[in-house]
């Protein structure tokens, strides 16, 4: 079809046009379920492996109690951002509580995760500054580095020899800032955490670890990646809130509320310093409405679960350690993945769409995800577990896959 010249906005059809040619044009699905290990999209029931909700909590009734009475308390709206009258009595121990939960001094609660980091990074670096970014970060992380308009270095997905050369090359610039998700959300594999702690030391830079998929999920105290390394270098003492913070005092942690925690918002925790510099400088928190009290309260109420039930996230990632293996004896291939999140890495978008297909119309859902949120020739299925994922459902989703190994 010809352009209409006459409309600005003829081009979008074209770029649509694009896309679709491409197999890569989406649609927005909709759920008429809750989010559960069954669900109804699109009309259809399907299994869902398409969910961040690792811990089952976003259709926990204790949640939906916990948001309701804060709603009656203290309203829906927040009605206006934090700094202003946003910040209601339940966001204000959201964040109390989220500092506890993660040994830290203080905590910032944001809009959402995207929101978190496209707000936090561009306040920690100006001009003459350098931000040193993991390849396979996240958009959102990505977004706060370009928002900063400062120098950016990225290295090659875990590669801390290429961090490292790059931090040495950068002998001349003010203060260096390293950015990294700790569990990639695609690929399931976790950053050298322990290893970037030691560079950010000795190079004195910055680091900011993102843990949205760890958060809830890793460590003795489900603080993340982060608690999970501190715990093998330093057992918690029984009883106490959890190990040492040799990298966490120094680090600037984030979190998300909307995955393992089943309710939404993001979160920054760390030094009471750093928290009370974002509270004025972090675009995203002074000039946004604050989240509303109900979903802070759920956000507490998931924690209160998290913390007395910690079989969840045991059990979560044993059956991922049982599907992943049952996977890689299939012949799949998994990457590096070491968690929750289990990648079945097809590389072309079509193949991987036309396995999408027909996974639902066997009756599962599990996302394709093509370029731009995977590099081009990297296209996977994203397999994610949550704790309503019994065995014998990871059973028979092995038993489908095996139907198809080496045909997809
Ligand atoms: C690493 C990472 N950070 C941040 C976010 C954004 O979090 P939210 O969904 O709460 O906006 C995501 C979302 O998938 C993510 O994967």
């Amino acid at each position: 079809m010809p352009t209409d010249n006459s409309n600005p906005l003829a081009w979008i059809d074209d770029a649509l046009t694009d896309l679709e040619r491409q197999d890569l044009r989406r649609h927005s699905a909709t759920r008429t379920s809750a989010q559960s290990a069954l669900v109804t999209i699109d009309g259809l029931e399907l299994i869902n492996f398409g969910s961040n909700d690792y811990l089952g909590l976003a259709s926990d009734e204790r949640l939906a109690a916990a948001a309701h009475a804060a709603a009656e308390r203290e309203g829906w709206g927040g009605g206006a951002s934090p700094l202003v009258s946003g910040r209601s009595l339940s966001h204000a121990k959201l964040e109390r509580r989220l500092a506890e939960f993660e040994g830290t001094e203080a905590a910032l609660v944001f809009p959402s995760g995207f929101a978190a980091n496209a707000g936090i990074i561009p306040a920690l670096v100006e001009e003459g500054d350098a931000i040193f970014a993991d390849a396979k970060n996240h958009a959102s992380l990505i977004d706060g580095c370009r928002l900063s308009r400062v120098t950016r270095f990225i290295y090659p997905h875990r590669d801390c020899d290429a961090l490292e050369t790059m931090l040495r090359q950068s002998a001349g610039v003010r203060r260096r800032l390293i950015v990294t998700d700790t569990l990639f959300s695609m690929d399931g594999d976790l950053a050298p955490v322990a290893r970037l702690t030691e560079l950010a030391a000795h190079y004195e830079a910055m680091l900011l670890l993102d843990e949205a998929h760890a958060t809830g999920v890793f460590g003795p105290n489900a603080r993340g990646v982060t608690d999970q390394l501190e715990s093998t270098h330093k057992p918690a003492a029984p009883g106490s809130a959890g190990g040492s913070h040799a990298a966490s005092s120094h680090t600037i942690r984030i979190g998300t509320l909307s995955k393992a925690l089943g309710s939404a918002g993001g979160f920054v925790c760390g030094s009471q310093s750093l928290i009370d510099w974002l509270a004025n400088r972090a675009r995203t928190y002074v000039f946004s409405t604050a989240q509303p009290p109900a979903t802070s309260a759920a956000a507490i109420a998931a924690l209160d679960i998290i913390q007395s039930e910690p079989h969840r996230r045991q059990e979560l990632l044993a059956r991922a350690a049982d599907l992943r293996e049952g996977l890689r004896a299939q012949g799949w291939t998994t990457g590096h993945s070491e968690s929750q999140i289990i990648p079945l890495i097809l590389g072309d978008a079509k193949r991987t769409l036309d396995l999408a297909t027909k996974l639902r119309d066997a009756g599962y859902f599990i996302p394709a995800i093509r370029p731009p949120t995977v590099p081009e020739g990297e296209s996977l299925l994203r397999l994610s577990l949550c704790y309503h994922h019994t065995p014998e459902i990871i059973d028979t989703l092995l038993t489908r896959l095996a139907r198809f190994a080496g045909r997809a």
